[in-house]
């Protein structure tokens, strides 16, 4: 945490603003508020941040408590917890189409390279709707009300918008602001290369690709995403130059550049919540569920990127050609539940539940159970347990970051495996002390499961070791001021530029 925090003696303003906020609000029955803090790591960041720095969070109101409270404390932004929080509503229908239309499925799916091309998705006229009706105007009403916040102010101001949510906001913002802002976005999720991006019709693709370029940076979790990104300027913006850099384009006078900021975990709070009492009863829970058996863990949300029907087959092929495990290992994957609204996803839900019950009845025994899937959100017991895996199974077909990956390899206590898709952003990381596969390769997987649980206790001491002083070596702090120092440095550039013309 080094860096300059002032600029020519003044705190800069920090503006967050994300679709899903750091809080939720319920309304007791006397009308009293309690607001619950969310458990995501950006969340937990900022609680650091905002001990030193002002800072400002906007977000939409996504609960009818959350609805209620803003009704209650109107346009201006209220103290919680040390952040001065905005939330912002949006008509149901609106919101409606900007998350579950375009957000959720139509740029998750491309970005994650999920469609079935030859039959989904087809751009209808609904999904246009949803672009000028939903994803359009939320974008505009997120950018206004960041500039009605921060437009009396003086001090430096430094706009972060977070994620595919909030594509639009940058050019918006820019144009009300002008170039007294930096505006520099943070994409939490996979960017692929331009083939992936021809799904979308170009209209779409040039309203994001040139709202990204009038942001001063734009974050990305790797440097392929970085270059990606890159590349789909180049070829996509009429006018968008890269003179054979990988990481920056010229743009219409500017230049942006395409940083790279690997996301991570908050080390220490981790590590106290897994001494936790109660987390400690969830983990006996879990060692007395799993008994002698070896365990084979996977925690993810139901969603399609992690490959959990592919971590299945993989599992059922490794009891296939290597019997010497039936009886003898448990699969148990704990999936959150998420985005239930979007049919892909129901339908993903279904299916996993059908193959988990096709393999056990195929080889269940008396006593064993081979696949176990419990479905909800409890983070303690999913902190649990990590602490007991032999193996954590992290197969996704494209992910962002993947934080299970940081979270498991910090609180095992086993010397657990890491199986980890070459397509994880984490993989960059983690990946020289992990067994690599490709989420595609189910007999690959279900060999590279055979090796994890036969592996010498060495080698798994080693790798393990290795594993954990990785993600310690950078915690979710230095992800966020990294961003900060690089934001302040330009700021303080621009000021000399100024003084000096
Ligand atoms: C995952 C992704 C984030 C994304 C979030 C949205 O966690 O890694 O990049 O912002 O999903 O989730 P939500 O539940 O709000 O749709």
């Amino acid at each position: 945490m080094t860096g300059q925090d002032t600029l020519d003696g003044q705190k800069p303003l920090i503006v967050i603003a994300s679709n899903r906020g750091p809080f939720s609000f319920k309304q007791d029955k006397n009308g009293e508020f309690t607001s619950q803090r969310g458990s995501g790591g950006l969340v937990t960041a900022l609680g650091a941040l905002a001990e030193r720095h002002e800072v400002l969070w906007v977000a939409a109101a996504l609960s009818k408590g959350d609805e209620a409270w803003q009704a209650q404390h109107g346009e201006q932004p209220v103290d919680v917890e040390g952040v001065r929080l905005r939330l912002v509503r949006h008509t149901p229908r609106r919101y409606d189409q900007y998350y579950n239309v375009i957000a959720n499925p139509l740029l998750w799916f491309i970005q994650h390279e999920l469609w079935d091309i030859p039959r989904k998705p087809s751009i209808t006229g609904d999904t246009w709707k949803a672009w000028r009706n939903g994803y359009q105007p939320v974008n505009q009403r997120f950018a206004e009300v960041i500039a009605e916040s921060v437009q009396d102010t003086d001090r430096p101001i430094i706009i972060l918008p977070q994620d595919y949510h909030l594509y639009l906001v940058p050019q918006t913002v820019r144009d009300i602001l002008g170039d007294r802002v930096q505006i520099q976005p943070f994409i939490h999720i996979p960017w692929p290369g331009p083939d992936a991006w021809r799904i979308l019709p170009g209209e779409m693709r040039t309203a994001i690709l040139t709202s990204l370029l009038a942001s001063d940076r734009v974050g990305f979790q790797t440097e392929r995403d970085a270059f990606n990104f890159v590349q789909c300027c180049r070829l996509y913006v009429d006018d968008a130059h890269s003179h054979g850099s990988r990481n920056s384009i010229d743009y219409r006078g500017h230049r942006v550049e395409a940083h790279t900021y690997p996301i991570s975990i908050d080390i220490e709070k981790l590590e106290e919540l897994a001494a936790e009492n109660e987390t400690r009863l969830l983990k006996a829970q879990m060692m007395a569920f799993v008994g002698d058996n070896k365990l084979i863990l996977r925690v993810d949300r139901i969603e399609p990127s992690k490959n959990i029907l592919r971590g299945l087959e993989a599992f059922r092929e490794l009891l296939v050609n290597h019997p010497e495990h039936r009886g003898r290992v448990q699969m148990l994957a704990l999936l959150v539940p998420s985005r239930m609204e979007v049919d892909e996803y129901q339908d993903y839900l279904q299916q996993i539940m059908a193959d988990a019950g096709m393999i056990n009845a195929e080889f269940s025994g008396e006593s064993w159970e081979p696949v176990r899937i419990l479905v909800g959100e409890n983070y303690r017991r999913a902190i649990g347990a990590m602490q007991l895996y032999d193996v954590l199974l992290v197969n996704p077909i494209a992910d962002g970051m993947n934080l299970v990956a940081k979270e498991g390899a910090l609180v095992n206590q086993r010397d657990g495996v890491l199986l980890l898709s070459e397509h994880a952003g984490v993989f960059y990381e983690l990946g020289d002390h992990a067994l690599t596969v490709s989420p595609f390769d189910t007999y690959g997987t279900a060999e590279a499961m055979h090796r994890a649980l036969t592996m010498s206790a060495t080698e798994r001491q080693e790798r393990a070791e290795a594993l954990r002083n990785a993600v310690k070596g950078a915690g979710i702090r230095s992800w966020f001021y990294a961003q900060l120092e690089d934001t302040m440095r330009s700021l303080s550039s621009q000021a000399r530029k100024s003084s000096t013309s």
